[in-house]
């Protein structure tokens, strides 16, 4: 499935399903398999409620969201998006009865290997649940008060019938949840979505404001309030019209050894210990879909995603650093290890300014290894195009920062020590003033008369001929 799911996403293709897929018991399952969900930026796009042309709009919402100082950005924001600014204000609904209610599986009956959870690649741990949008509060709040909730995308290996290992990372919101329920010695209720509506799953991958709720903002994104249910075994709201939840509680101090399981960097990540859950009901619809994707070596889902999120953020970043005309985070580069940013360059010293600036303001960037900036002429996410200004406007001994020892990703097993890593900073721009002491090139340009004629003429000689 997981060969499959690459062939098609790799080609642009639809959405698939896979039915009656084959359990590790060899017995068939009659749950089928939907990948490739977000297998397109338009198909994130739609998630999103939006076409990939209005993203933009939707990122300048996001900035005014995020503003220290709203009142006027939010102001003009809300303006231009009257109905998100209801729907934010809307508390999603609580309803009595929900169709992710109507088979409803406690104690014995719960059993996660009838589940068709893919086991991706050759070399994984076991099966891994990888779309989950898992559902946290902190210890004291109310199960109503559902601004509070933190709602995230972390992977969970299936252990047994009624165990798995939930992977939130340390600095994630469900991490900093359970961390308030250990603290107290108490385990923390969690519900894992299987299946949850696109604008909620997207919503619990974004980067969100802390003080903006995922579930009330993926109502915003579908203009409805979203619908939630409580959940039968733990105190919890839970989607009303979800696919599949399992219920349970993590643990305050068991851990396991999670993967190892092929990630997002092409490579199997080395197992480490992450907290256990105890599953106390699975409940789901009469006939459920599982919602799957594999992560792996771009392109994969979280890449394709990545790239609508990135252009989310740019006028977040161009808020804080507003020379900044645009940025690519190459897919091929893991979505965040290399940055390319196109600056409006006014001063010496300028490129160095923003590659810090990114690097230290701006936690998103804490992990990428490598920031070329270019002039606006540049295309960032056209290859030949850094290429060229790199080739033609870089001096690998003046126009080089290396860093040493700075935050990186444990997965980054080519950083010499776990957790730390150098960084390069390539100042690919056009220099000026004290930034060199010799004429600069002059860029040639075709004039737009001799360009039209050759146009005209050479799609008259040479008709089949692509230009
Ligand atoms: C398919 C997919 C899988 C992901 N897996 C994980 C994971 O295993 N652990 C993790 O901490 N984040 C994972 N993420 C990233 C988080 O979901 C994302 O950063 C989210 O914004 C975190 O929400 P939070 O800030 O509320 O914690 C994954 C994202 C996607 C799209």
């Amino acid at each position: 499935m997981t060969a499959v799911h690459r062939a098609v996403l790799d080609a642009g293709g639809p959405v698939l399903r896979f039915d009656q897929p084959v359990l590790a018991d060899n017995s068939v399952s009659d749950i089928p398999v939907i990948t490739n969900l977000f297998g397109t930026t338009e198909r994130v796009a739609a998630g999103l409620g939006v076409s990939i042309d209005k993203l933009d709009d939707l990122g300048e919402f996001l900035a005014a969201l995020r503003s220290p100082t709203p009142p006027n950005g939010l102001r003009d924001a809300y303006s231009r998006w009257p109905m998100l600014k209801a729907a934010l204000a809307a508390r999603p609904k609580i309803v009595k009865s929900a169709p992710v209610h109507q088979v409803v599986r406690k104690g014995r009956d719960v059993d996660m290997t009838s589940l068709p959870i893919q086991t991706h690649w050759p070399d994984d741990a076991g099966p891994l649940i990888t779309w989950p949008v898992v559902v946290t509060r902190p210890y004291g709040s109310s199960a109503e008060d559902v601004d509070l909730y933190n709602a995230g995308v972390y992977r969970a290996q299936v252990l047994g019938r009624n165990t798995v290992i939930m992977r939130w990372l340390p600095h994630r919101g469900g991490a900093a949840h359970h961390k308030s329920w250990a603290e107290q010695g108490e385990k923390t209720p969690v519900a894992i979505v299987l299946g949850a509506d696109p604008a909620t799953l997207l919503s619990a991958a974004l980067p969100l404001p802390e003080t903006v709720s995922e579930l009330s903002f993926a109502g915003a994104l579908n203009s409805a309030r979203l619908r939630l249910v409580a959940a039968k075994t733990v105190p919890l709201l839970v989607p009303a019209e979800a696919e599949i939840v399992l219920e349970g509680w993590v643990s305050p101090t068991e851990t396991a050894p999670e993967g190892p399981f092929g990630d997002h960097t092409g490579y199997y990540n080395p197992a480490k210990p992450f907290p256990v859950m105890q599953i106390t009901a699975v409940t789901h619809r009469h006939d459920p879909l599982y919602l799957s994707t594999y992560t792996g070596r771009p392109p994969d889902e979280p890449a394709i995603i990545g790239e609508v999120f990135n252009r989310l953020a740019l006028p977040t970043i161009r808020a804080q650093i507003p020379e900044i005309k645009d940025l690519w985070l190459p897919p091929a580069a893991c979505s965040y290890r290399i940055a390319v940013v196109s600056i409006e360059k006014r001063y010496p010293g300028q490129a160095r300014r923003v590659m810090m600036a990114l690097w230290g303001m701006l936690p998103q960037f804490s992990y990428t290894k490598m920031i070329v900036v270019v002039d606006t002429d540049i295309d960032v996410r056209n290859w030949d195009d850094i290429a060229w200004a790199m080739a033609t406007r870089m001096d690998p001994g003046r126009d080089v920062m290396l860093l040493e020892n700075s935050p990186m990703d444990y997965l980054d097993f080519a950083s010499p020590r776990a957790g730390l890593a150098g960084k390069m900073g390539i100042d690919a721009t056009t220099k000026i003033e004290s930034e060199t002491t010799r004429e600069w090139g002059q860029v040639m340009h075709t004039s737009p008369a001799d360009a039209e004629f050759a146009a005209d003429l050479v799609s008259r000689c040479f008709p089949d001929l692509k230009t």
